[in-house]
């Protein structure tokens, strides 16, 4: 049988490391992209020729007019943000990458958005999780109780009908008696999902028999995660995490592909490292560094426009992802960001309670007590963002890469000098 090689690319850190960048720099070498989790709340950044594009529902692989892209199963779509992506694409002119939907993957539904951010400002200063308020968790929460709206259900007039009438009376209680908040009218919800239906119905589609077929003529798929490691459901710093299993394994369940045809895992990693919305976060720097990095960096959500938390590399931190994913390589990213600075620090333990650790602390509050032990590299100052082979690297920046590779035991794939598509250095990807 003939077989193209199946990518999975996936955050090490807290989300924002430049997943959408190094997906559209791969994505010219495969047949497919497929997004397997989260929703809007992700937000992809992808530079081409000066202009800048930012995806929050669309795969990356969404500018190529030849190319498939998939919104899987294990994603939950917001159709609002879905047409305002693909309206505005075809606004700009641009001709777009086929896209097919899951039937299975779960509408976010007004009430989810609703109920999104009011459950968040209900919550005190040390539970609140500075959600996205996207409507990410409770619709992710009503999948699992087994009440949520799927992509099938717009296309069945009357299985919509009876299953939204069971949930707005369950969600306009909750709306009304828990939160003091106003109902929703069934008959507007009902007739705003017939639409979404009438205009997603053309691209639904069996998307794991699209993932078999692909992957059978020897095309390259591209599994692309969103958020990331830190924020998984499982494997994350609970509860401070998104609702969806950005992990390895969530590409499996998410897309429905077999384990054992994932040929690679690719593990993005800025080149420092960055968190949006609460929870612990060991390496941040609330002082000068931390701003330095920030506007070197243009550290602002690409989906709320808050401002990132920032601090150095934490390699504790991608040594857990490396073992929790099976990473088999990494692409870093924003390399250029670090050009100027005197030393770059990079942290290689923790001490909690006294003692050293090298291993990362599953325990939320066990992290909230890391303190962060460094290692002191030099640093350069020399432009490299016109850098496209390793050698051309100064030798500061080629040793730090070199740190990173050893003390993760993971080889550097790619690295990421610049926004654009071009600005990449690729060692044998
Ligand atoms: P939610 O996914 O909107 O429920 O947000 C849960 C947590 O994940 C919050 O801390 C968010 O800031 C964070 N988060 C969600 N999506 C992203 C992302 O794409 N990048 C970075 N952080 C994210």
């Amino acid at each position: 049988m003939k077989k193209g090689r199946t990518d999975v690319v996936l955050g090490v850190q807290w989300g924002d490391e430049g997943k959408g960048r190094v997906v559209d720099a791969l994505a010219s070498e495969s047949g497919m992209v497929v997004r397997y989790q989260g929703g809007a709340n992700a937000g992809h950044t992808v530079v081409v020729e000066e202009e800048k594009y930012v995806f929050h529902l669309l795969p990356s692989g969404i500018l190529y007019p030849d190319k498939v892209c998939i919104i899987g199963n294990g994603v939950v779509m917001d159709p609002i943000t879905l047409f305002e992506e693909l309206d505005g694409l075809e606004a700009r002119g641009k001709k777009l990458a086929r896209l097919l939907i899951s039937h299975g993957t779960h509408i976010v539904m007004p009430y989810h958005k609703i109920i999104d951010k009011l459950a968040e400002n209900a919550r005190s200063a040390e539970t609140k999780i500075g959600t996205t308020g996207r409507g990410i968790g409770p619709c992710y929460a009503d999948k699992y109780d087994r009440i949520g709206i799927r992509a099938e259900d717009l296309v069945s007039p009357e299985v919509l009908k009876e299953k939204l009438t069971t949930v707005l009376k369950l969600k306009n209680d909750l709306l009304t008696k828990i939160y003091d908040a106003a109902p929703l009218d069934f008959d507007e919800v009902y007739s705003t999902a017939l639409k979404w239906g009438e205009r997603i119905a053309p691209m639904l589609s069996d998307v794991f028999l699209d993932i078999d077929a692909a992957v059978r003529s020897g095309a390259n798929v591209l599994f692309e995660g969103a958020q990331a490691t830190l924020l998984d459901i499982d494997h994350g710093t609970y509860p401070f995490v998104t609702s969806s299993s950005p992990c390895a394994g969530g590409a499996c369940t998410g897309a429905g592909i077999g384990p054992g045809r994932i040929d690679r895992v690719i593990g993005v990693i800025k080149a420092y490292c960055t968190r949006v919305g609460e929870g612990p976060f060991p390496t941040e720097d609330s002082g000068a560094l931390g701003d330095a990095l920030r506007a070197k960096g243009g550290e602002y959500g690409a989906t709320t426009g808050r401002p990132r938390r920032c601090g150095w590399e934490d390699l504790v931190a991608a040594d857990y992802a490396v073992k929790i994913n099976g990473i088999d390589g990494l692409a870093l990213t924003k390399l250029d960001v670090l050009t100027g600075f005197k030393e770059i620090k990079v942290c290689t333990s923790y001490e909690v309670d006294s003692e050293l650790r090298t291993h990362f602390p599953t325990s939320c509050g066990e992290l909230a007590k890391a303190r962060p032990i460094y290692e002191t590299l030099p640093g350069w100052t020399e432009d490299i963002s016109k850098c496209r082979r390793f050698e051309d690297l100064p030798l500061a920046a080629r040793s730090y890469v070199n740190f990173i590779e050893e003390r993760t035991g993971v080889p550097v794939l790619l690295i990421g000098v610049g926004v654009g598509r071009e600005d990449t250095i690729l060692r044998g990807i």
